[in-house]
């Protein structure tokens, strides 16, 4: 039988928050696929973590330390793309943080965290990525939302916020995107076994989580479509939780 080709080779593709976690199983499927990965995140040693996996197994990775919140950072790292790749052709909007508690008890400076790097965070890789993938007529932004992008969990109520206001984000650009052969969508996971989840919610048991390694899948999905199909949005959840959430 003959090998499958590689489906993303001579992609390049920006996975942020690839040093863990999601964004590390994405970054490892894509980099499988043959796409050129770009790795961002704060914590380099994780990111070289990810990168020389990626490069044991015979693809290409190159990483660039960038806290998303902030705007010089996310400006230096587009900026790093436009001097060393032709073009970008994929955004994985992934990196995020959660903090949890009671609305009446949550502080104001935990809610402006959650938001600065969910919500503006996003927004400035947007942003930036439509700035390169406008001029070259097409490209592909994914954006990591959560089941907590569509419904409500108690002591949530910030990280809900940030990821429905991330849905709006979506939805809005994907209709501006579209025209210029950019496609925009959005995944909305509930329960990855990862540190995230662990915190957020430990009364799950932890075999019954998603692996990232399935949201990783369904990004591989979403990109390995033929032009003429877009997928909007695609929930994922545990096996062992409500049906059409
Ligand atoms: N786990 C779940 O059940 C679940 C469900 C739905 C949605 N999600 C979403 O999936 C995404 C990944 O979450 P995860 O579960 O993999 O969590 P995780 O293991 O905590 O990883 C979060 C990632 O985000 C990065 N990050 C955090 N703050 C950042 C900042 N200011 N600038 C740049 N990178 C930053 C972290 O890297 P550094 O620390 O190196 O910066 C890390 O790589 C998040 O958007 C999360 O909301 C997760």
């Amino acid at each position: 039988m003959e090998a499958r080709p590689s489906r993303l080779t001579a992609k390049t593709i920006l996975v942020t928050g690839a040093g863990r976690g999601i964004g590390r199983a994405i970054a490892n499927s894509l980099a499988a696929e043959g796409a050129d990965l770009i790795l961002s995140g704060r914590n380099l040693d994780r990111l070289h973590q990810t990168a020389d996996a990626i490069s044991e197994a015979g693809a290409r990775a190159h990483v660039f330390q960038a806290d998303i919140g902030e705007e010089d950072q996310v400006l230096d790292l587009f900026r790093h793309i436009q001097s060393r790749f032709p073009r970008l052709d994929v955004l994985v909007n992934n990196a995020g943080i959660g903090e949890y508690g009671p609305l009446a008890e949550f502080p104001t400076d935990a809610f402006d965290r959650i938001m600065r790097v969910n919500l503006r965070g996003t927004f400035l890789c947007c942003r930036e990525a439509m700035r390169l993938m406008l001029p070259q007529k097409a490209g592909n932004i994914i954006n990591i939302s959560s089941v907590v992008g569509f419904k409500g969990y108690p002591n949530q109520s910030a990280y809900a916020a940030s990821k429905h206001a991330i849905m709006g984000l979506t939805k809005a650009l994907a209709v501006e995107a579209q025209p210029h052969g950019i496609r925009v969508s959005a995944v909305l996971p509930g329960g990855v076994d990862t540190d995230l989840v662990a915190e957020s919610r430990p009364d799950l048991d932890r075999a019954c989580l998603i692996a990232p390694e399935d949201i990783a899948e369904t990004v591989l999905f979403l990109l390995t479509l033929s032009d003429r199909a877009a997928v909007d949005q695609i929930f994922i959840r545990r096996t062992n939780s409500t049906p059409f959430p």
